[in-house]
């Protein structure tokens, strides 16, 4: 098996004599070095910026920008007038949702293993309802076309892959049924980019949403990519400078795509460290992310329902759930958050606690308490998982041996 975490300098810290186990990739990746340098070019070397000067430091940022969005295009297949720049998943989302036209949309289908984000900005304005019987297992195709004839939705909002259990769902085949049925399709990528190959064609999605910093990219750095008639009728969720060509007293005239839809100063270094990541990404070879992961997940499939004294929250599969599991205490006075502090104090090995952005899904599952979240990616290797399991044994060990 590959090891990249040489590349990643972060793992190279050591906490109390230990070597960092870097498990909480799902709340965010960590960064490689290429990444990073490209960031600190711009600090070193560019520094102005965008779309606005036109001395040589403002045309040179202005061109490394637009570089990097016609890379991260080409990445999922897009048009690069298609691709903007927001700071995250969460702002991108909200965007489609508060800026689609109300008057034609009234109904929105969210399937039931959303992140808060592809939930809550779709509540504020239209109403909702749910699609999928289990939120931690793939949703069907077959489940989607059952729920869109019987709630005839004007939207489908689709969480790809769940942050909570990693369940993968077939998104080309949901949305190709919407299509069929007429119904806008609205995918959060945000935990299926790093993992998965893109294509937006292949896809035939209508809007898609994911962010940099799960991708081996800084924070503050995410796309919103969407049809051009679509992506062209919403509006815009903040106007500033950047967004409008004129603007006089009483009036004014948005720009062309994608500008019209990034207001303010973007991050530049963070999209020139997406960039880099793209590269990154797209320089592995053949199948190898793919193969890597399930070996991970097969990992944590054979090691975590071992442990005596948590159980995992939910199906986990290999074959179908990619490298992200939530585990549940059973124990009496045993909690998700003091099992993620022992871990990391004692074992070096970081992971999160908590309910994950996703409530709705504890609640169908009577989990209030939360659960600790084992989260790989692809610096992780197969000894990583070992630790890991090593180490939450070890908490457990005190718990467990009190009520045998
Ligand atoms: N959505 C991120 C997570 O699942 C923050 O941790």
């Amino acid at each position: 098996m590959k090891d990249l975490s040489c590349d990643f300098p972060i793992l190279q810290r050591r906490f109390d004599g230990e070597l960092l186990v870097y498990l909480d990739s799902a709340a965010t990746s960590l960064k490689p070095n290429s990444v990073i340098e490209a960031e600190a070019n711009y600090s070193r070397l560019l520094g102005a910026n965008v779309h606005r000067g036109v001395s040589g430091l403002s045309s040179e940022t202005t061109q490394s920008f637009e570089r990097a969005r016609r890379r991260v295009a080409q990445f999922i297949n897009a048009d690069p007038d298609l691709v903007v720049f927001t700071p995250n998943t969460s702002f991108a989302l909200s965007m489609i949702a508060s800026g689609i036209r109300g008057e034609q949309y009234a109904r929105v289908l969210v399937s039931s293993n959303s992140h808060h984000s592809n939930l809550l900005p779709w509540m504020q304005r239209f109403e909702v309802r749910y699609v999928g019987t289990d939120p931690l297992s793939p949703l069907t195709a077959d489940e989607v076309r059952n729920s869109i004839s019987r709630e005839r939705p004007d939207i489908l909002a689709i969480n790809w892959v769940s942050n909570v259990n990693g369940a993968n769902s077939p998104v080309a085949a949901i949305c190709a049924v919407a299509r069929e049925h007429g119904v806008v399709t609205v995918v959060d990528a945000a935990q299926a980019i790093p993992h998965l190959k893109i294509d937006v064609e292949e896809l035939q999605c209508d809007f898609l949403a994911f962010s940099g910093h799960k991708m081996l990219a800084s924070t503050g750095t995410g796309i919103l990519w969407g049809r051009r008639e679509l992506l062209d009728s919403l509006a815009p969720m903040v106007l500033a400078g950047g967004t409008v060509s004129s603007v006089d007293s009483h009036s004014y005239e948005l720009k062309p795509l994608p500008n019209r839809l990034e207001p303010g100063t973007p991050n530049i270094s963070g999209v020139l460290g997406l960039e880099a990541a793209v590269e990154y990404l797209a320089g592995l070879e053949g199948n190898w992310l793919a193969s890597h992961q399930t070996s991970l997940s097969r990992e944590m499939a054979d090691l975590f329902p071992k442990i005596r004294g948590v159980k995992i929250l939910g199906r986990f599969d290999a074959s179908t759930h990619l490298p992200i599991v939530s585990l549940v205490p059973v124990l009496h006075g045993v909690t998700a958050d003091m099992l993620c502090r022992t871990i990391s104090d004692a074992s070096a090995v970081m992971t999160r606690s908590g309910l994950h952005c996703a409530h709705p899904i504890f609640h169908r599952y009577g989990e209030r308490g939360g659960a600790l979240r084992f989260s790989a990616y692809l610096y992780n290797k197969k000894s990583d998982i070992h630790r890991a399991a090593d180490a939450l044994e070890r908490a457990m060990h005190p718990f467990v041996k009190r009520c045998l």
